[in-house]
């Protein structure tokens, strides 16, 4: 086990394990011991710790310096576990076995008696429940045999990881274990639904606004805005690369680097396309990657070209806002 090391002995021992049988059954032994291990999901890579366990839960806020009041949401093997661990109403039900496994999150009240810890939930009295639908991350949540809290792998506030280099960037040395399971085919994070009174939505992401209100046969409510905030993770400024973002831009300026989406600049060494055919699915898969990439060449600017609101790029957008919100100040010299 890794205690008493120093940060440098730290990060030479920090691994990238190819996600495997052997590298599952290892990141599931180090989780039940209370480590920390990194893992692929479908959406973006997840820092995992056993839910049930306040010391390895209090390790995931140390290792991305978040604040203690922004929950985490548990990840489970099925939706029978997830039932052990919150209440859900029969719209919540609706939607777990319509989308999961998948890239949705369901805020429900907390089962009385449930196993994930106090630290997990930031002491509130719902919890966020997902399923997600990668393979490495099922193996894991079987072997592991325990829910996973598991936020992006990501520094708090930065931009979320969606490779195994990525998160060793971001947090080499804080991490046990780095299962490497390639590049996450969705690229932003999962939709947020909260379930208490009319269901509401709390996160844009890989699942659409409007896929869930056909299932559900009503409209949701808006997203958390600013003010007391119903969902902490939810800061204006977020997914923040060290370059300042131009959004909706029409063109570029001399040392910008470009964020294009369906050629809509020039091109040129410094412009990477989300989707030159303008597909969004693509657009979200390239999103985090792409963000990172540009931020990588040090522009003084990345403008943005105008994304489509409707379907996945309402998550898209909503991303790109945060990216480009003002900080307090900048956070990854
Ligand atoms: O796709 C995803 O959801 C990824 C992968 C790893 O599963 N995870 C992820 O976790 O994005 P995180 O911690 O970066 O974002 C979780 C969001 C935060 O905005 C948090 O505030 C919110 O969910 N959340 C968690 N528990 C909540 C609760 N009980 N009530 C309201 N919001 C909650
Ligand atoms: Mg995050």
């Amino acid at each position: 086990m890794s205690e008493g090391l120093s940060p440098r002995q730290h990060q030479r021992r920090t691994k990238i394990a190819p996600a495997d049988a052997e590298g599952v059954r290892a990141a599931a032994q180090m989780l039940r011991r209370g480590g920390l291990a990194a893992f692929p999901t479908e959406t973006v890579y997840g820092l995992g710790a056993d839910a049930t366990s306040e010391p390895a839960v209090e390790r995931i806020f140390a290792a991305k310096a978040r604040p203690a009041n922004n929950p985490l949401i548990a990840h489970v093997a099925s939706l029978d576990a997830a039932l052990e661990q919150g209440v859900f109403t029969e719209g919540a039900l609706e939607l777990a076995k319509r989308f999961w496994p998948g890239p949705l999150t369901l805020v429900v009240p907390f089962a009385p008696g449930a196993a994930v810890c106090e630290a997990a939930r930031a002491g509130l009295s719902t919890i966020a429940l997902r399923m997600p639908a990668h393979p490495v991350a099922l193996a894991l949540l079987s072997a592991a045999a325990t829910p996973l809290a598991a936020p992006s792998a990501n520094r708090s506030g930065h931009v979320s990881p969606v490779t195994a280099e990525h998160v060793a960037r971001d947090l080499g040395s804080e991490v046990d274990l780095i299962l490497d399971g390639g590049r996450c085919p969705v690229g932003v994070e999962s939709t947020v639904i909260e379930f208490l009174g009319r269901p509401r939505l709390l996160r844009p992401g890989g699942i659409t606004r409007r896929e869930i209100e056909a299932v559900l046969g009503e409209r949701l409510h808006e997203e958390a805005g600013e003010g007391p905030q119903r969902s902490p993770g939810l800061q204006k400024s977020h997914y923040a690369p060290r370059a300042r973002l131009r959004l909706e831009a029409q063109d570029l300026r001399a040392g910008e680097a470009g964020l294009d989406f369906g050629g809509a600049f020039e091109g040129g060494e410094n412009v990477l396309d989300l989707s030159p055919s303008r597909n969004l699915k693509e657009a979200a898969a390239n999103l985090f990657a792409y963000m990172r990439e540009l931020d990588a060449r040090a522009p003084s600017c990345i403008a943005v070209a105008p994304v489509p609101r409707e379907g996945l790029g309402e998550a898209i957008n909503d991303r790109l806002r945060r990216a480009a919100a003002p900080r307090p100040h900048n956070r990854f010299p």
